[in-house]
């Protein structure tokens, strides 16, 4: 007869699924980087996907000169200006007109990816199930489960470019599926969707009546040598990432981010837009979770949203770490395709180091150079690590030196 085991104190203390909480990866990245620095070494982060650019001074003026003496609560709903702006962004950028979606502010967008599955799970007669990509953002299998979803995460591998393609699902995920996270481009392989795949996606979630999570915070970190291509009208092709609203609001919803797009990750400031039903039953629920954006963070977004320029800026930087980075993890074996977006590389350990990259990273790391590996970032993908192209060229190329050296050696 087996014995129960003893719950722990936690256990005892806070709910099952809280308590089962592993530590969030990024936090163990924060203590092994800090303990590098407090031993005096020379720290080469590309742990976290923070890049340390400098905003845009007129965000960054706007928003000083938006905080009042007077403090008062922020609606949900947040301000005319920014509705106007961030659908003039959605326009101008995707051409999809604003009278077919409705849209409300979110304070980043990782509070929303975290609170829509409260408001899905259990849908349509109790649909349960929710799909996301793996490797992929954590939120998304957290979320599930503390809404009291099943969540069902599916690989993404190299062989058909990391693309999840849900048609392939057991029938039974397809009939009881509430929605499904897709993340293009994508954090951490920076794969990105043609048109005709996400026609398909649109397509499959009409007629099996799921909802489409569409994760588009990295939608502007694109090559920048597209921006010197002649786009639409004529003009040519338009290689730039798409999304799924362009194609149909219905069940469809977009989360957009100023954090990679405008360097704003401290400000907290993103959007969700989309399906008209079901955006305004989010703001009604949002009224409960308090995630009013400060309206001084508002003005700033504003004047992110409707500007491009200094997102074309930040596209050339990224552009060239991918360009100079790319190519070394190449010649070592570790990366098959140049990433066309976002800014991480998502690379292949040496068979020496076999599925082992958590001890991979660290060893590493005790050399000064911080990645992910892919156990932090997965729950079944083994062998790889991200690298985050947060440091400049010159100090990514020193440490692309130090990888070499700990791999040769
Ligand atoms: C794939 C993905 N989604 C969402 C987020 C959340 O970004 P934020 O809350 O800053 O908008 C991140 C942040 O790194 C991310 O990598």
């Amino acid at each position: 007869m087996s014995m129960a085991k003893t719950p722990t104190r936690d256990q005892m203390k806070v709910n099952k699924i809280t308590a089962d909480l592993e530590e969030y990866p990024m936090e163990e990245l924060a203590r092994i980087r800090k303990e590098l620095v407090a031993k005096g070494k020379a720290v080469f982060d590309f742990g976290t996907g923070d890049p340390k650019i400098a905003t845009w001074e007129p965000i960054r003026a706007a928003c000083s000169e938006a905080i009042q003496a007077i403090s008062q609560y922020p609606s949900v709903k947040g301000i005319d200006a920014l509705k106007k702006a961030q659908q003039g962004y959605l326009e101008r950028r995707f051409g999809v007109d604003p009278s077919a979606y409705d849209i409300i502010p979110s304070s980043g967008s990782k509070e929303a990816i975290f609170h829509i599955a409260l408001c899905l799970i259990g849908r349509s007669g109790g649909k349960k199930h929710v799909i996301y990509p793996d490797p992929g953002y954590p939120v998304y299998r957290s979320s599930i489960k503390f809404a009291g979803g099943v969540p069902y995460p599916v690989k993404l591998v190299p062989d058909n470019h990391f693309l999840l393609e849900p048609w392939n699902l057991p029938p039974y995920i397809q009939r009881d599926c509430a929605a499904i996270w897709l993340n293009y481009p994508h954090n951490p392989t920076g794969a990105t969707a043609t048109q005709s795949y996400w026609e398909q996606v649109v397509d499959w979630c009409h007629k099996t009546d799921t909802v489409l999570l569409s994760d588009d915070c990295y939608i502007d970190i694109y090559d920048a040598a597209i921006d010197l291509q002649p786009l639409g009208e004529g003009g040519g092709v338009d290689h730039r990432p798409m999304c799924p609203l362009q194609l149909s609001s219905d069940r469809v919803l977009t989360f957009m981010s100023l954090s990679k797009r405008s360097g704003m990750t401290g400000y907290r400031a993103g959007f969700v837009a989309g399906d008209q039903d079901i955006i305004k039953a989010f703001l009604r629920a949002r009224a409960n979770f308090g995630v009013g954006q400060p309206e001084f963070v508002q003005k700033a977004a504003v004047v992110a949203w409707d500007d491009d320029e200094h997102v074309r800026e930040r596209r050339k930087i990224f552009t060239s770490r991918i360009k100079a980075a790319a190519p070394v993890f190449q010649d070592l074996g570790m990366l098959s395709e140049v990433p066309k977006a976002a800014f991480y590389l998502w690379v292949k350990i040496p068979r020496a180091f076999g599925a082992g990259d958590v001890q991979f990273a660290l060893g590493l790391a005790e050399r000064g150079v911080i990645c992910s590996p892919s156990s932090w970032l997965s729950e079944s993908i083994k062998g790889y690590a991200r690298f985050a192209l947060v440091p400049d060229v010159e100090p990514t190329l020193a440490a692309l030196d130090i990888i070499k050296d700990y791999i040769n050696n």
